[in-house]
């Protein structure tokens, strides 16, 4: 399952990767906002407990910028959560860095480039290896904070 969720600065965008997703076989779990006045943490807190706990493999947030919901999601224990403009980021945040949130900003880019990059993040593999150890550092740290 993925977790998606947005404010109120990208609730179109929002519309556009629950369609292409449903479209694509995935069940998708929305948790908002549906339009109103938000504020981004409270989002962002919810679709990475979700992810965390793993209720859901994957996340996706969705505000302005994709800046403060990233900032928010990475404040959660075990997320990797990247904010992306672009596909060739998107597939080596995954290949490399495992995220397991993909952020991204409807005010930043158009649907077009939002989808193209979402699939490069899908579709892309970790690659293990000297990048799980880079990974396990991170992990270590939250233990220990
Ligand atoms: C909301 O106006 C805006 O601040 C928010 O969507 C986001 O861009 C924050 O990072």
């Amino acid at each position: 399952m993925i977790a998606i969720g947005c404010d109120h600065g990208g609730v179109n965008l929002k519309k556009e990767v629950i369609n292409h997703l449903q479209e694509r076989g995935f069940e998708v779990k929305d948790f908002g906002c549906n339009g109103e006045k938000c504020d981004y943490p409270d989002i962002a807190f919810a679709v990475a407990e979700s992810v965390a706990s793993g209720e859901s493999d994957k996340g996706v947030l969705i505000c302005g910028t994709g800046i403060g919901m990233s900032i928010a999601a990475n404040k959660v224990r075990g997320i990797r959560a990247a904010v992306v403009t672009e596909p060739t980021s998107a597939g080596l945040t995954k290949e490399h860095n495992n995220t397991n949130i993909l952020c991204m900003g409807e005010r930043i880019i158009g649907t077009v480039l939002a989808i193209e990059t979402l699939d490069s993040w899908l579709y892309s593999e970790f690659m293990g290896g000297r990048h799980q150890q880079r990974i396990d550092k991170i992990a270590e740290y939250e233990e220990k904070h």
